[in-house]
């Protein structure tokens, strides 16, 4: 078993969900390698506390991102901090000659996303991945085989999205991802936007044009001080799309990424629908997949289908058993240390998103903020 040093910056929610699959990476069968989180860093030492209790291989605490970098122990490193940063850490990751998982969305903004593509190119050797553990569940990747198998014909339509309810109740406190100098101006975009953006990007279906619709619906909120605080970023976003396939060939697609969804608590959803088959899955029923085979002249019947626990790669839960969040995160991590492993990834939907699918995102996010300033299609 190889095993991969790794520090963590960043020990929020998302750091902490790294630490938590760690931990756990014995629940996957049958992988030749491992991660050993040996440094973790905050800015706020209160955050790293749940890394000394409960993960005895850290041998170094930081709250200066600086000096995890100059240990030449860790060998690849997890940055999930606010947007504001990662351009800044990122780059210094990669200049310090470290495999990086970054978060979504890779960069506040494109110019942001555009300074870690060039360092990412002056630096061959190190692998660098994006965060996102869409495609991981066992129906997509159930979406994924009928892709690669042609089972969708010429594709008609797909719609992808990610509907969420954080900011549903406007007496919620505001938090950086509502300030537009920590979350930037994508807003719900940049937060959530990547995980919609996952499946149809691997799929090779590029957005060509996009016509946006962008909502401030919770002007301000509670600043936890007793005061108000102006909400300046985008809580939801509906984009419209003209994507092309391999073939070139033309289709709609919706990406709708929603902090406001009434009636959703986090729901990821995709739709494929094609001239020879169609599927449709939600997060809110987690397990179900519905899909449909048509042979012209035929009728047409949708299929039910209980998925279970197939997963990219293999655990230790019986077949029966759904999947949640925390096994997607543990099935991307999984990715991410075998491809650094093995050179290439297991499979095309077994892969986490590549810098150039991170930097597609951001084409797609800017046409779109210049879409809703001018209400016009943009093309990208
Ligand atoms: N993949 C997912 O499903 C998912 C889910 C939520 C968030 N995210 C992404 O993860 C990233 C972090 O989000 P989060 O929800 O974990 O945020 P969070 O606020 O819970 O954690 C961020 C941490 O970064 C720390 N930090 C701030 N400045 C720092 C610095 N200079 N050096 C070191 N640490 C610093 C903060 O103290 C905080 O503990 C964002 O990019 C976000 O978009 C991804």
């Amino acid at each position: 078993m190889k095993t991969v040093k790794f520090g963590i910056i960043g020990c929020g929610l998302m750091g902490r969900e790294f630490g938590s699959a760690a931990l756990r990476w014995c629940h996957l069968a049958d992988l030749d390698v491992r991660p050993e989180i040996v440094a973790v860093c905050d800015a706020n030492p209160a955050m790293t506390a749940w890394f000394k209790t409960h993960c005895p291989t850290v041998r170094q605490v930081t709250s200066d991102y600086r000096e995890l970098l100059k240990n030449p122990e860790v060998e690849a490193v997890y940055i999930a901090v606010p947007h504001n940063l990662h351009a800044e850490i990122y780059c210094a990751a990669i200049e310090a000659g470290k495999h990086l998982m970054g978060e979504k969305p890779f960069g506040i903004d494109q110019a942001a996303n555009t300074a870690i593509q060039a360092a990412i190119a002056r630096h061959p050797g190190v692998m660098v991945r994006c965060s996102s553990e869409s495609i991981f569940f066992p129906a997509v990747q159930r979406i994924a085989q009928m892709f690669e198998s042609g089972a969708f014909g010429r594709i008609i339509q797909v719609e992808s999205g990610f509907l969420h309810c954080s900011d549903l109740d406007p007496n919620k406190p505001i938090n950086w991802k509502r300030m537009l100098k920590l979350n930037g101006e994508y807003g719900c975009m940049g937060d959530l936007g990547m995980h919609a953006c996952h499946f149809p990007f691997r799929a090779g279906w590029r957005p060509t044009s996009v016509r946006a619709v962008l909502s401030k619906i919770v002007k301000e909120r509670p600043d936890g001080k007793g005061g108000m605080a102006p909400c300046e970023t985008w809580d939801n976003a509906t984009l419209l799309c003209t994507a092309a396939d391999a073939g070139d060939n033309e289709f709609p697609m919706t990406i709708k990424t929603f902090r406001i969804a009434p009636g959703h608590k986090n729901s990821w959803y995709l739709e494929v629908y094609g001239t020879l088959g169609s599927a449709r899955w939600s997060s809110k029923q987690v397990n179900t997949v519905e899909f449909m085979h048509y042979t012209p002249g035929a009728e047409q019947a949708w299929q039910v289908l209980d998925m279970g626990h197939e997963m990219a790669f293999k655990s230790l839960t019986g077949v029966n058993f759904e999947a949640g969040f925390s096994d997607s995160i543990l099935q991307m991590w999984a990715a991410f240390l075998y491809e650094l492993a093995h050179g290439e990834p297991k499979r095309r939907f077994a892969a986490c998103v590549t810098p150039e699918e991170a930097a597609l995102s951001h084409a797609l996010f800017t046409a779109a903020l210049e879409s809703q300033k001018h209400a016009s299609t943009v093309a990208l």
